[in-house]
């Protein structure tokens, strides 16, 4: 190893991990010291250019803690979580989209039917659905909903003294049909947080903070791989220019504008408090079983 070259590095570094206990481990830090190889030598990295990648990496550092994560927010940006999300999804199944920095564990139970929008600013929202097999296509009873949205100000409860620490966050389970129905208001567009290490890269490239309004929801089952997930309304101006690269157009819906409160499941707990007008929203979410072996993506 003492002519270690630039064609040779990738290959030393290589042989260097050969004893690696876990090959997993090893192979994923090879490739991956591979890959910074090669972005060294394409990019003919300077001196200056290398410390001030550093220097980024230890202000990421100093930024995060238990209340923000600027690595995963940095991941989001540059389309990492939304390319795991992709080739880590289940062919037939719903498309998985990014979790996001705002999932809290452990969100409170939301009866089937119940209420997030509890009479706050916003234009509110019912929607129902069913979720699937995605190889049988039967309903999935007993399923589990974990939904979180932001408030109509467009921030999340963890962002706003103002707000409950849950509000707008729920689980809820799905009914013997499969079916669930909940009112909330119309999740609106934010803006990522600027103030750091990927909002600095966001400037660098000229690129907007914007993420299109989104209503994130976990969907899981015994036997069922589990869906992290996002929807999308399809009026919404920043579709096109996610920053998190996580808009799939299975995930886009439409909400409709509507007045007749009795067209409504009957089950809706906030039936009878909706205004005279609303909006309905709809969405069936396939999952697949784990005990079938179905098409992974190409
Ligand atoms: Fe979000």
């Amino acid at each position: 190893m003492r002519s270690v070259r630039p064609g040779t590095i990738s290959a030393a570094f290589a042989d260097a991990s050969a004893n690696a206990p876990d090959s997993r481990t090893r192979d994923m830090l090879v490739s991956l010291a591979t890959a910074l190889h090669d972005f060294v030598i394409k990019t003919q990295l300077s001196n200056d250019e290398w410390r001030a990648g550093i220097a980024a990496l230890a202000r990421a550092g100093e930024t995060s803690g238990d209340a923000r994560n600027e690595f995963s927010l940095l991941s989001d940006m540059l389309g990492i979580s939304s390319l795991v999300n992709m080739i880590s999804a289940q062919e037939s199944a719903t498309p998985s989209s990014v979790l996001g920095p705002f999932h809290q564990r452990r969100a409170p139970k939301l009866p089937n039917g119940g209420d997030l929008w509890k009479g706050q600013p916003g234009e509110v929202l019912v929607m129902t659905g069913g979720v699937f097999d995605a190889a049988t296509g039967e309903p999935v009873a007993g399923a589990t909903l974990d939904l979180w949205q932001n408030a109509d100000n467009g921030l999340y409860a963890a962002q706003d003294s103002q707000q409950r620490g849950r509000n707008y966050h729920g689980i809820l389970r799905t009914d013997a049909q499969g079916r669930y129905a909940f009112t909330t208001t119309r999740p609106v567009p934010y803006t990522v947080p600027t103030d750091g290490v990927a909002g600095e890269m966001l400037r660098l490239l000229g690129r907007e903070a914007w993420r299109p309004a989104h209503l994130h929801v976990i969907v899981e089952a015994k036997g069922y791989h589990q869906i992290v997930t996002e929807l999308f309304p399809d009026d919404d101006p920043w579709l096109d220019r996610d920053a998190a690269f996580a808009v799939r157009e299975e995930l886009v819906i439409h909400f409709e504008r509507c007045s007749d409160k009795g067209a409504m499941p009957d089950w809706l707990e906030a039936r009878d408090r909706l205004p005279p007008e609303f909006l309905t929203g709809s969405m069936k979410f396939y999952i697949a079983p784990k005990t079938r072996t179905l098409e992974r993506p190409t």
